[in-house]
């Protein structure tokens, strides 16, 4: 990093802690003083499994240097460290507490792989202390907390990326453009599968006592205190409302974000009508529904949602996917490849569009942190930003929300922020965080 830099990072780092008491908004905190060539300096907050990952493929970039690495269980923590020292040759400090990581000046950037319930504190905390943030989707676990971090991203000026990186995915690149050139004719459906086993949860454990190196309390955070239990703790929270959404959130975020980025769609749905049932025979530990179809009706278009935990099996040969229906070919396609059928014209004894298939797409974790980077360089926007994780999430949120108060039909206001048509479900809009924990302000 050139020491001019430095310097000018260190000042914004001090104007940072003053913003944050203050609520003083700079411009544009250190645009103009990165370098192409400087190495951003990371930080990864929660490190177990996605979190990890996605830094490797930062540190995979070259252009990365990992100053710390934050996680309540230690255990977790040094084996991380020790992989990030032996695979790249970097020591990072170790933390256990988020806020310490954030005080410290030398951080451009943190990720952040925490479950979801913690995203909107960390992510707020992180952009009030001058960090640019890539947050794993879902980009929060309530609406209310989406509509935070949009407002914090845009008030504290920060480079923010949500971990949908299907926005990065060759082969949903390759199909918006077809369907934005209209290939395809004018679009008239979207529909989506996910059909996966761990979506049903795990298998009843008795609680348990807290792991040796565990912080449990810190872990929940300002979720509610509960016993401590395996099944509700790493990878399997997901299943539980208090952390996550399910695999309705799981996966719905990514798959119905394609669904709106068709349109380029960015805000909530108006309405949604849900059927949400438990039709496992299963005994499985989890909150969230097994069973879950759900329309979207748009404008000039609808997005149709079908989700079956506990199968793995789905059309054409695939657990999950989206077909994209329009008058003149229909396109199918999931993370490695895409299928264009096209519709026949029988006027002209020929086909309306041109069969195209395309069989070697790949993940695309890589290719969306190379965006993250390259953004907190330019100070672009980020191939998913705020506006664009909350409209997703919202997607996901809102039939859970209806199949939790028991509305099939929930009519969303987006400008607002409220459902029109139920009380009950606008109680679920925000959290109540559990103490001293505070949902943040912005
Ligand atoms: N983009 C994708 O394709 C994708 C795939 C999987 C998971 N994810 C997302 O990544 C996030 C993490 O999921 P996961 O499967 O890695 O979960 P995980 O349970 O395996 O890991 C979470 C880690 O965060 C730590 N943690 C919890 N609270 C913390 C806190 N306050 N401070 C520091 N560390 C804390 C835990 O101890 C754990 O090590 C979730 O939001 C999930 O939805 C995204």
């Amino acid at each position: 990093m050139n020491p001019s830099r430095r310097n000018f990072l260190k000042k914004s780092a001090i104007a940072a802690s003053a913003i944050s008491s203050l609520s003083v908004v700079p411009e544009n905190v250190w645009s103009s003083e990165f370098a192409p060539s400087d190495k951003v300096n990371v930080a990864l907050i929660g490190c177990r499994n996605m979190g990890f990952g996605i830094l490797r493929h930062h540190l995979d970039t070259g252009m990365v240097n990992c100053l710390a690495l934050c996680d309540v269980d230690k255990n977790i923590l040094n084996e991380r460290a020790q992989t990030v020292k032996n695979d790249y040759g970097q020591e990072s400090q170790l933390y256990s507490d988020y806020r310490k990581l954030l005080e410290r000046i030398d951080i451009d950037a943190v990720i952040i792989g925490t479950p979801d319930h913690w995203h909107c504190l960390i992510m707020v905390e992180a952009a009030q202390a001058g960090k640019d943030v890539y947050v794993e989707k879902p980009m929060a676990n309530t609406i209310g907390e989406c509509n935070i971090m949009v407002k914090a991203a845009k008030r504290y000026n920060r480079v923010v990326q949500v971990g949908q990186q299907q926005r990065d995915n060759k082969v949903f690149k390759d199909v918006m453009g077809l369907i934005k050139s209209g290939e395809i004719g004018t679009l008239r459906k979207v529909n989506i599968w996910a059909n996966f086993n761990y979506g049903l949860g795990s298998t009843p454990k008795p609680d348990s006592p807290v792991p040796e190196g565990v912080d449990y309390d810190f872990w929940l955070g300002p979720a509610p205190k509960r016993p401590f239990n395996e099944n509700r703790f790493h990878g399997s929270w997901r299943h539980f409302w208090d952390y996550g959404g399910g695999l309705m959130s799981d996966w719905g975020v990514h798959l119905l974000d394609m669904g709106i980025w068709a349109k380029d769609l960015t805000e909530g749905p108006e309405t949604v009508i849900t059927y949400a049932e438990n039709l496992s025979r299963k005994t499985m530990h989890r909150d969230s529904f097994d069973t879950m179809n759900v329309i979207f009706p748009k404008k000039d278009y609808v997005i149709n949602w079908d989700m079956t935990a506990g199968i793995q099996q789905g059309p054409f040969d695939s657990s999950y996917g989206v077909q994209f229906i329009g008058e003149k070919a229909t396109i199918v396609a999931d993370r490695y490849k895409y299928h264009l059928s096209p519709e026949w014209d029988g006027a002209k004894d020929a086909p309306k569009a041109e069969e195209v298939s395309y069989t070697k797409g790949h993940e695309s974790h890589r290719q969306h942190v190379d965006n993250f980077l390259e953004c907190i360089k330019t100070r672009e926007k980020t191939s998913c930003p705020p506006e664009v994780g909350r409209a997703a999430a919202l997607h996901a949120h809102i039939p859970n929300i209806a199949a939790r108060v028991g509305q099939p039909v929930l009519e969303w206001d987006d400008e607002q922020s409220r459902f029109t048509n139920c009380e009950k479900a606008n109680e679920l809009i925000t959290p109540e965080y559990r103490k001293p924990w505070k949902l943040p302000e912005v």
